[in-house]
C-alpha cells in the first residue's frame, strides 16, 4: 500500500515511523514533511491545505490512502474534497468530513453537540455581538476564575483564562471586537473546571471504535505549569488516574455517545477523536474535542502501540475495526520537548544541532518537530525543535533516559522543562 501522511511536526514524525514500520506499506511519502520524516519516507513539498497538488501527486504516485495529522486540512474539507471527486473517491482518507470536524473547528458547535448527546462538559452560553448583554448577565452567575473561548480555529490560542469578572467582561468585548478576527466573531463563555487533565485517542471507523493509549500533556513553558501556553512542552503515557474505573465512564458517557450522536446526525467520522479531558470530582468531563492526534501526545502514544498501525488505518477504511486487535506496551512512554530559547515569543532559527550520534547509542527515540537540512547538517527550523522519547518500567525511568538524551543534543538556546510528569 502506499500512503501520504499529512502534516510536518513532531507527531507527523511520530506517526511516520509507526507507519513505516508496517510490513503493509511499499512506499510512505510525508507532505510536506521535515528532516525527520525524510528518513522513514519521502518528503514532498506540497502544503498539507492544497488539496488540487495533493491530488495530482496522489493519483501520479498511485496513493491509497492519506492520512491527516493537523486539523486545518480537515477542517477545510479534504475528506469531501477527495470523495466527492470522480478522480480521487478511491482514496481512503483517514480523518472526519468537514461536518465532523468541526467538532474541533467550531467551539460552539462542540458545546451544542454535547449538549444534544448529554455529554458530560462545562456549562456555557455562546455569544455574539449581537447578544453581547446576554453573554455579560452570564459571565456575572459564574464564579472566577472566567473561561473565554473564540469559536473558530486559533492555532491554540484562542482561550483566555482571567481572574476578575471585570476583565472578563472587558476580554469579552475585545474577543468580540476581533481579537482573533473571525475565529473570535462567535465566542463561548464556559463555567470553570478544576481538575487534572488527561487526552485520550479513539480512533473511530464511524460505527466501532479502538481507544489509544491515553496521555497527558504540558502545555506550559515554565515548570509546575506556569507561563504561557505552547505547543506543547512533553508527554507521558500511561496516566496512572486513568484507570479502569475511569476508563468506563470515559466509553460509556463520552465515547459511545459522541460516536451514536455523530451517527444520528448523519455526519461521517472516520478517524481520530482527541479528547481533551479533566476529572472533576473524580468523574470525566469533555474540555474540548480535537480532530486529529495530539502533538506531543502523539510522540509517546506511538511507542506504546504494538500492533500493526495501518492495519488498524485499513479497519478504519473498511469500516470493520472491530475485527482488529490494538495491543500496547504495558511500559511508560515519557517525551521531553526540546525547544528555541525565547519560544513561545520570538526565537531564532538557524541553529546547528550536534549530539546525534551519541543519542543514537542510546534506546531513545528522538521525533523532528522544527527542524531541518543545511549543508549537510541539522538546524533547528522552529519553536519545538526535536522531541526525546523513551520507554521505562516506570515514569521515571523513561524520563530519566529522556532528560539523559536531552542533555547530549546541544544546539544554542536549548531550553526544555525539567519536571514533566510532575503532577502524575
Ligand atoms: P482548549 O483549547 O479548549 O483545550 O483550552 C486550553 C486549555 O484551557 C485547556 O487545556 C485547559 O487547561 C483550559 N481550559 C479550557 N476550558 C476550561 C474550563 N472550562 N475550565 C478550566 N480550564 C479550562
Ligand atoms: N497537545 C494538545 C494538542 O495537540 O492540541
Amino acid at each position: 500500500m502506499k500512503i501520504l501522511l499529512l502534516g510536518s511536526g513532531g507527531r507527523e514524525h511520530a506517526l511516520a515511523w509507526k507507519i513505516a514500520q508496517s510490513p503493509k506499506v511499499e512506499k510512505l511519502f510525508i507532505a510536506p514533511g521535515n528532516a525527520g520524516t525524510s528518513a522513514v519516507g519521502e518528503n514532498v513539498a506540497i502544503k498539507a491545505t492544497d488539496f488540487p497538488a495533493l491530488k495530482a501527486f496522489a493519483l501520479k504516485e498511485k496513493v491509497d490512502m492519506i492520512v491527516v495529522g493537523p486539523e486545518d486540512p480537515l477542517v477545510e474539507g479534504i475528506y469531501d474534497s477527495f470523495t466527492e471527486d470522480a478522480a480521487t473517491q478511491h482514496i481512503a482518507i483517514i480523518g472526519p468530513t468537514a461536518k465532523g470536524a468541526q467538532l474541533e473547528g467550531s467551539k460552539e458547535f462542540a458545546k451544542g453537540f454535547m449538549e444534544r448527546h448529554g455529554i458530560p462538559t462545562a456549562r456555557y452560553k455562546s455569544i455574539n455581538a449581537e447578544n453581547l448583554e446576554e453573554g455579560l448577565t452570564f459571565l456575572e452567575t459564574l464564579e472566577a476564575p472566567y473561561v473565554l473561548k473564540a469559536d473558530g480555529l486559533c492555532a491554540g490560542k484562542g482561550v483566555l483564562i482571567l481572574p476578575t469578572l471585570e476583565e472578563a467582561k472587558k476580554e469579552l468585548k475585545e474577543m468580540l471586537g476581533g481579537m482573533f478576527g473571525q475565529a473570535s466573531a462567535t465566542v463561548v463563555i464556559e463555567e470553570f473546571l478544576s481538575g487534572i487533565e488527561c487526552s485520550v485517542f479513539v480512533l473511530t471507523d464511524s460505527k466501532n471504535y479502538k481507544v489509544l493509549p491515553v496521555a497527558k500533556d504540558y502545555k506550559r513553558i515554565g515548570e509546575g505549569d506556569k507561563g504561557l501556553n505552547t505547543g506543547g512542552m512533553g508527554s507521558v503515557t500511561p496516566v496512572p488516574f486513568a484507570d479502569e474505573v475511569f476508563m468506563e465512564k470515559v466509553r460509556t458517557r463520552i465515547i459511545e455517545p459522541t460516536i451514536r450522536g455523530l451517527q444520528e446526525e448523519d455526519i461521517l467520522y472516520k478517524g481520530f477523536i482527541f479528547l481533551g479531558l479533566i476529572r472533576v470530582k473524580g468523574e470525566p468531563m469533555v474540555i474540548e474535542y480535537n480532530v486529529r492526534m495530539g502533538d506531543p501526545e502523539t510522540e509517546s502514544v506511538m511507542l506504546r502501540v504494538q500492533s500493526d498501525f495501518v492495519e488498524l488505518l485499513e479497519g478504519v477504511r473498511d469500516v470493520n475495526l472491530d475485527t482488529k486487535t490494538l495491543t500496547m506496551d504495558p511500559r511508560t512512554a515519557a517525551c521531553v520537548m526540546l525547544v528555541s530559547g525565547g519560544y513561545p515569543e520570538a526565537y531564532e532559527k538557524g541553529k546547528v544541532m550536534t549530539g546525534f550520534e551519541e543519542a543514537a547509542a542510546t534506546d531513545s527515540i528522538l521525533f523532528h518537530a522544527g527542524t531541518a537540512m543545511k549543508d549537510g547538517q541539522v538546524v533547528t527550523n522552529g519553536g519545538r525543535v526535536i522531541a526525546v522519547c523513551s520507554y521505562g518500567e516506570t515514569k521515571e525511568e523513561a524520563l530519566a533516559k529522556s532528560y539523559k538524551v536531552a542533555e547530549m543534543i546541544q544546539f544554542d538556546k536549548k531550553y526544555f522543562r525539567r519536571d514533566i510528569g510532575f503532577d502524575l
